[in-house]
């Protein structure tokens, strides 16, 4: 399975070079195929003990123990395999994919650290396999959860709808993705934990993500005649705010965290909410947007030197990358998915080139367009330029370049861990990790030229008016018995317009300090409260009311105690 690195680096011998991938790939999908398949339950053959439908993260125990299940994690691995059922590629998933829906309607219904189904449970990141909740503490919420699971399952209700079987998805799958999409659009503008469970503040993909799953959601739900609420206003909303993680260099992937917010996670973004039908929008960053592209650029050439393996590589050519520079979780070393997801969104960006019959270069994008012909000038090439011929190729065998370093670091069993070592190249932290086994078939399946079904992407506007919106964290020092817990609301929607229903919780974290970060509109004065639950009783602070004078800009903290 180890390619010559040499072949890299040999214009002459691409062919060889690219037949070196194409024989990585043809081994490597159905093994991947296979390592995912066996962390589900409750037949697959390293899932033991987890329930029908349940994904587990990896089968390790120890160092670190994985065997959970995350609902961003098993969330992207079924939209791989509903994909590959509603695309005709493998028509045996169907009973697993019914398993899924069965499984995650459960884990809806689990109230856990995070709340209940109606009060921010749908925001917990992990559970055990058993289905039961997980109560250690934990970076919790994570809202990308919700809007990956409704996208997943959105995707298998539209082929069931084509096929006939409205009935089903009216009654059953409905619902589900319902409560999902109505805890996306009501919780959005929230702070969460980014996917890689570090850092509580706004996270690029997360906000792509929800943006995505609101616009298809509000697509599904007036073709079943439902009510589609406020899922369009929302998408909008989440639409402008995406649109502020941009620094006009690249994509600043989290708002906290004290990091240069160079991330794979702007790449994951761009892949998953890729659609082939939305050109190359920059507002949505699509893989072949100019954004994107000068992003993916920054991304990668941030690891250039920072790993031993990709020393005395050509400072054009593919290396090994990981989720960010700054990472040091297990030793911060190249993950397979990170550096497979760069090479989809090069995919993804060719076959919307191929696509529309043309590929343009703005002085954006052009840094990353000269990384392959110094000359270049912004423009728009039509298929058949010699400009677009070479761009193409090139473009091609860099992304080619991306796999075949995952190959040379893939051991001959081709099992895919998490990680593998950024000085030896060995394969280190979680073995079979399910989530690198999912982004092995995605991106094989875009080189191949394959895309999944369009979301609704096309033509969405960012809407003429954004509120621009602060980030403001509230502390209130507060003891509380067991049980009780301490939420904010106030004058506006993003503090729930009073409703103690909705009422926001804080985290305890640094108790007795309790925190949330919300984003309020700027240069507003907010009206708030704290309130305290326990055993569903609601108090009140007593009177007068507090209030917040938000800055125009930047971040504002408000440090109160219980009153
Ligand atoms: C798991 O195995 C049981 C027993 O053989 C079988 O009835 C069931 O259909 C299998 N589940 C899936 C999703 O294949
Ligand atoms: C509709 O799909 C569900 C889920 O797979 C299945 O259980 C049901 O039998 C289907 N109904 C029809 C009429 O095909
Ligand atoms: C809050 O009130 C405003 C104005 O009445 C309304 O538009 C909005 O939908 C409400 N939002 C929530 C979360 O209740
Ligand atoms: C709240 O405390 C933080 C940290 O001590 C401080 O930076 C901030 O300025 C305080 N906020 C206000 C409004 O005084």
């Amino acid at each position: 399975m180890r390619l010559s690195a040499a072949f890299v680096f040999l214009g002459l011998v691409v062919n060889a070079f690219s037949q070196s991938v194409d024989s990585y790939v043809n081994t490597e999908g159905p093994i991947a195929k296979a390592g995912l398949l066996a962390n589900i339950g409750p037949n697959g053959s390293k899932a033991h003990g987890a329930k029908a439908g349940i994904v587990i993260a990896s089968p390790s125990t120890s160092n670190p123990n994985y065997l959970y299940t995350w609902v961003r994690d098993s969330s992207l691995v079924f939209k791989v395999l509903i994909d590959q059922f509603t695309s005709g590629a493998d028509t045996s998933l169907r009973p697993l994919i019914d398993d899924f829906l069965t499984a995650e309607a459960r884990l809806q219904q689990t109230s856990n650290p995070s709340g209940t189904v109606t009060s921010g449970g749908l925001g917990e990141p992990k559970f055990n396999i058993d289905g039961t909740a997980f109560t250690d503490p934990w970076g919790r919420p994570q809202r990308d959860g919700p809007a990956l699971r409704a996208t997943a399952l959105i995707a298998y209700a539209n082929w069931l709808r084509a096929n006939g079987n409205t009935t089903f998805v009216s009654n059953t799958l409905w619902p589900i993705i319902k409560l999902d999409l109505d805890y996306v659009a009501d919780t959005w503008s929230q702070s969460t934990f980014d996917l890689w469970e570090e850092i509580d503040s706004d996270s690029f993909f997360t906000t792509a993500v929800q943006h995505r799953s609101l616009r298809e959601g509000s697509i599904l739900a007036n073709a079943l005649g439902q009510s589609s609420n406020d899922y369009d206003a929302e998408a909008g909303n989440a639409l402008c705010f995406l649109q502020t993680y941009w620094n006009t260099k690249y994509i600043v992937s989290n708002t906290g965290g004290g990091r240069s917010g160079i991330d794979s996670n702007s790449v994951l973004a761009s892949i998953h909410t890729f659609d082939v039908n939305a050109g190359c929008d920059a507002t949505t960053f699509q893989p072949c947007s100019d954004k994107a592209l000068a992003n993916l650029k920054v991304y990668v050439d941030s690891f250039r030197s920072i790993y031993g393996i990709n020393n005395g590589i050509a400072p054009n050519a593919a290396v090994a990358t990981g989720r960010y520079p700054e990472d040091v979780y297990f030793g911060g070393h190249p993950w397979y998915l990170s550096t497979f997801a760069v090479a989809e969104q090069l995919y993804d960006a060719l076959i919307v080139w191929n696509k529309q019959g043309s590929l343009t270069v703005t002085s954006i994008s052009l840094p990353f367009f000269q990384q392959f012909s110094s000359d270049i000038a912004p423009g728009t090439y039509a298929a058949g330029s010699s400009q677009f011929n070479s761009l193409t190729s090139a473009i091609r065998n860099f992304a080619d370049g991306f796999i075949a370093v995952n190959a040379k670091y893939t051991p001959s069993n081709g099992a895919l861990d998490e990680q593998y070592d950024r000085n030896t190249g060995k394969p280190t932290s979680a073995v079979d990790l399910t989530w690198s086994y999912a982004s092995a078939l995605t991106v094989f399946s875009a080189r191949k030229g394959v895309a999944s079904p369009s979301w609704g992407g096309a033509g969405v506007k960012v809407p003429s008016t954004c509120a621009t919106t602060v980030p403001v964290t509230f502390n209130v020092q507060a003891t509380t018995q067991l049980g009780e817990d301490i939420f904010l609301v106030g004058s506006v929607p993003a503090l729930q317009n009073w409703s103690t229903d909705k009422a926001l919780l804080l985290s305890a974290a640094n108790y007795p300090t309790w925190s949330i970060t919300v984003n309020l509109p700027a240069n507003s004065a907010v009206q708030y409260k704290f309130i305290r639950k326990f055993n569903g009783q609601v108090t009140w602070e007593s009177d007068p009311n507090r209030q917040v004078n938000v800055p125009a800009s930047g971040t504002f903290t408000e440090n109160d105690t219980w009153r």
